[in-house]
């Protein structure tokens, strides 16, 4: 076992105490192939979480590996923050990432986080208003139950309630608006947003961001909720951000939830499976009138956000690797069928566990919904303990308070399946929650 002498390594948002806990000291992982990782005892588990929800190709992606060999071998480093030497290769990306986003969305930034976008959007949008003559648009609107990253704004984007808390002081122009009723009964569901907009005044808001998928409950957010904010929001002359860190790249079945939309959002945020977690990378795709209006001859000021790293050649040559694997035909349609057998051999092979109520998500973003006796969901205790059982059975998850999600590479196989359902099925069969299940 460990102790906090001698292990110095400071990770996750768990206490560390946890870790010391529940881990032993060969379960430091050392390789990966395919859908599975191995750790140093040489134990084998399969990923269903891809790392953090990133690895969407799987560990053995040989195009990306040797794209970025290929590239480190020509120009090892460079940046796109400052000067006047941008790379080709960031260059080229941003042309086919744009091409490969919807409509308007063709002039991207780079950077190496997710939360570093989510910031960046937040502040283009500000900086978007001080440019246009609306200085007085300061204000953001997120959602209740989203996460949006962590940061001085990022983590105030975030919308729980338990990162504020504990993270405080955080910006205050950042509000949340409660969760809607996304259930078919409810004909207004952005109203909370709107009541938001109408108390703060529609004049002092600058963009609403919001994730088409809540990832954290892996609750999908329909279209028609998506569809009518954005066309508020247009009326209000609000920018909407879509986060679409997990959706995008494939994650959801497609390059972007926000292209199945019937209007395109003004910004979009990705990350995670744009390098398939080769490298760290994450990008903000900005529409023309917001990208002409900062650029336009009579503005002589920059946009003042940006790091050292923003737009590595290595990031870059994965990132445009990725983009031919995930953008080849039918790749799509193939994580499509691929989620929806994953989908159905978990309804069959969890049917006797009652504790299973649903099994939810969008594409290959999947939760399963837990809940005991008396219907109400598992809490993040049984949750994270259930995770720590599947990980005795060779089985990597994440959790969260009444789901556990899955976010398997999108290429698992069908043995892979198979061996996820089992392996969770056991997990789950053995395990007893604090209440009654
Ligand atoms: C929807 C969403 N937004 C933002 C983030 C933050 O990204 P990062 O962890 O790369 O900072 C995440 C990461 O989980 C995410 O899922």
């Amino acid at each position: 076992m460990f102790d906090s002498d001698s292990y110095h390594l400071w990770h996750g948002n768990a206490p560390m105490a946890d870790f010391f806990r529940d881990s032993d000291p060969d379960m430091f992982l050392v390789s990966g192939a395919g859908s599975r990782v191995r750790d140093a005892a040489g134990r084998e588990y399969l990923d269903a979480r891809s790392s953090m929800w990133n690895v969407t190709l799987g560990y053995s992606c040989e195009p990306v590996k040797a794209a970025m060999r290929a590239q480190l071998d020509v120009l090892p480093s460079g940046t796109v923050m400052r000067y006047e030497h941008p790379t080709r290769v960031a260059a080229e990306y941003a042309a086919r990432l744009a091409a490969a986003l919807p409509g308007p969305l063709d002039h991207i930034r780079f950077g190496n986080t997710g939360s570093q976008m989510t910031e960046a959007a937040a502040m283009l949008s500000r900086f978007h208003r001080r440019m246009t003559g609306e200085p007085e648009r300061t204000h953001v609107i997120t959602v209740k139950g989203s996460y949006h990253g962590t940061g001085p704004l990022a983590t105030a984007l975030t919308g729980e309630e338990v990162f504020h808390r504990f993270s405080a002081p955080l910006d205050r122009f950042v509000r949340t608006a409660p969760t809607p009723d996304f259930t078919d009964g409810d004909d207004d569901p952005v109203r909370p947003v709107l009541d938001l907009v109408d108390e703060i005044g529609a004049e002092r808001v600058t963009a609403v961001m919001v994730e088409p998928v809540l990832g954290t409950f892996v609750q999908p957010v329909p279209h028609r909720y998506l569809d009518a904010l954005i066309a508020e929001c247009r009326a209000r002359g609000i920018h909407v951000i879509a986060d679409e860190i997990t959706t995008g790249a494939g994650r959801a079945g497609a390059m972007t939830v926000s292209e199945r939309l019937a209007d395109v959002p003004d910004m979009v945020v990705l990350g995670k499976g744009l390098s398939a977690g080769y490298f760290p990378l994450a990008a903000l795709a900005v529409s023309r009138p917001i990208y002409d209006a900062l650029h336009g001859t009579e503005h002589r000021v920059g946009f003042l956000n940006g790091s050292t790293t923003d737009g590595h050649p290595i990031g870059m040559a994965a990132g445009a690797a990725v983009l031919d694997v995930i953008t080849a035909p039918g790749f799509f349609e193939d994580v499509r069928d691929r989620a929806a057998a994953l989908r159905d051999a978990l309804r069959d092979g969890l049917s006797d566990v009652p504790a299973v109520r649903a099994v939810g998500g969008e594409g290959m973003m999947i939760g399963i919904e837990l809940a005991y006796r008396d219907g109400t969901p598992w809490s993040l205790t049984d949750t994270n303990r259930l995770r720590l059982a599947c990980r005795d059975h060779g089985l990597l998850t994440s959790f969260s308070v009444g789901v556990l999600p899955l976010m398997p590479t999108l290429v698992i196989d069908p043995p892979d399946v198979a061996d996820l359902v089992a392996r969770l099925g056991k997990a789950l069969r053995d395990f007893r929650p604090g209440k009654p299940a």
